[in-house]
């Protein structure tokens, strides 16, 4: 069998369209913006972005429309040297994403439509069968039906795939995933949808990874934003610093670009400590700029990132 390579990502694409302002306006009322950006999006393709400037081969699979944002889309893969195991719709429009970015705190608030990518089925990732059996990682979110996630983690782990799962956003998902991840990463407000408690304390993090490993999952890492991210698996229970360069702009795509880091270091061989510090600093990075998949950064930055960090003694 020939040797597997590079990270799958099976996820939507939308346009996102970021709104600057000091705080969300209420119902019926007007409220002046500071900035706005239109940009490249959606969880699976912004991890798609993140793993290939990581330094991954990317295969990315979805459903586009035929018009401007397909075409942003596909531009922004040609970029990135991304496979594009895309299906183009005639009569849905590609997705789009209202963003609010606090100005001052650097939080964010998202109202996500997936459009054509909110059709991707089983059968739509059953033809991907090849790329996906051919990588050494494939990864999945919750933008797109449930369905086809549980059909992409099941066909990889049965074809020796290790498998991430990001069960992002919150919402619901067949039990029998769980058994299909290597790996699950959710944030903590996914982890204490999946738990039934906050996750405040090193120890409730700790004490959600075990109970996601009883569920199925073989490790559990829950990203904990400026806190950094718990990895609970069998063998460790630690707690991996967040770190940074610059001061934090903009968190929206912070957890895909964890998600990007660390499968492209996982699909280069690194351990699960190190893929995880990886993913930190990817996403360390991502959060000084504004923008999602644009603030993702190139390997060689995340590199200079860790190497600081070490010598730093941080
Ligand atoms: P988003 O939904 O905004 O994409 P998320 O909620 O999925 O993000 P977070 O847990 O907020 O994910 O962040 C993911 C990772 O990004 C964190 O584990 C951390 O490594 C990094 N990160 C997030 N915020 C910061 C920050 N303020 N400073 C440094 N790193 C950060
Ligand atoms: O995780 C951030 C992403 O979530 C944004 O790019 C937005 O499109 C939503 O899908």
């Amino acid at each position: 069998m020939a040797e597997k390579s590079g990270v799958t990502v099976l996820g939507i694409f939308v346009a996102d369209t970021a709104y600057l302002a000091p705080r969300m306006p209420e119902i019926g009322e007007t409220l002046a913006g500071t900035g706005f950006s239109v940009g490249p999006g959606g969880k699976g393709s912004n991890q798609a972005v993140a793993a290939a400037r990581a330094g991954a081969e990317v295969s990315f699979i979805s459903k586009l429309g035929r018009d401007t944002f397909g075409d942003m889309a596909r531009k922004v893969y040609d970029e990135s040297a991304i496979n594009q195991c895309l299906t183009i719709m005639d009569d849905l429009p590609t997705g789009a994403a209202f963003i609010f970015v606090n100005q001052d705190t650097a939080e964010n608030a998202i109202i996500v439509y997936p459009g054509a990518a909110g059709t991707i089925t089983s059968q739509d990732v059953l033809d991907q069968r090849g790329v996906i059996e051919a990588s050494k990682v494939f990864v999945t979110q919750l933008e797109q039906p449930a369905e086809a996630a549980l059909c992409g983690l099941e066909m990889a782990r049965i074809a020796g795939v290790t498998t991430v799962f990001n069960p992002a956003p919150a919402g619901a998902f067949p039990d029998e995933i769980f058994q299909h991840c290597d790996y699950i990463a959710p944030n903590e407000t996914e982890a204490e949808a999946l738990v039934g408690f906050s996750i405040v304390s090193e120890d409730d993090a700790r004490r959600a990874g075990a109970i996601l490993l009883e569920k199925g999952v073989g490790t559990a890492l829950i990203t904990l934003g400026e806190k950094g991210v718990y990895l609970h698996s069998p063998n460790e229970s630690v707690l991996i610093p967040a770190l940074t360069n610059a001061p934090v702009l903009d968190t929206s795509g912070a957890g895909d670009a964890f998600i990007g880091g660390f499968t492209a270091a996982l699909a280069d061989g690194k351990s699960d400590l190190e893929a995880t510090r990886f993913g930190c600093a990817t996403a360390g990075i991502s959060v000084t700029r504004r923008g999602t998949a644009p603030a993702m950064p190139m390997r060689e930055e995340v590199i200079a990132l860790l190497d600081a960090s070490e010598a730093s003694g941080a």
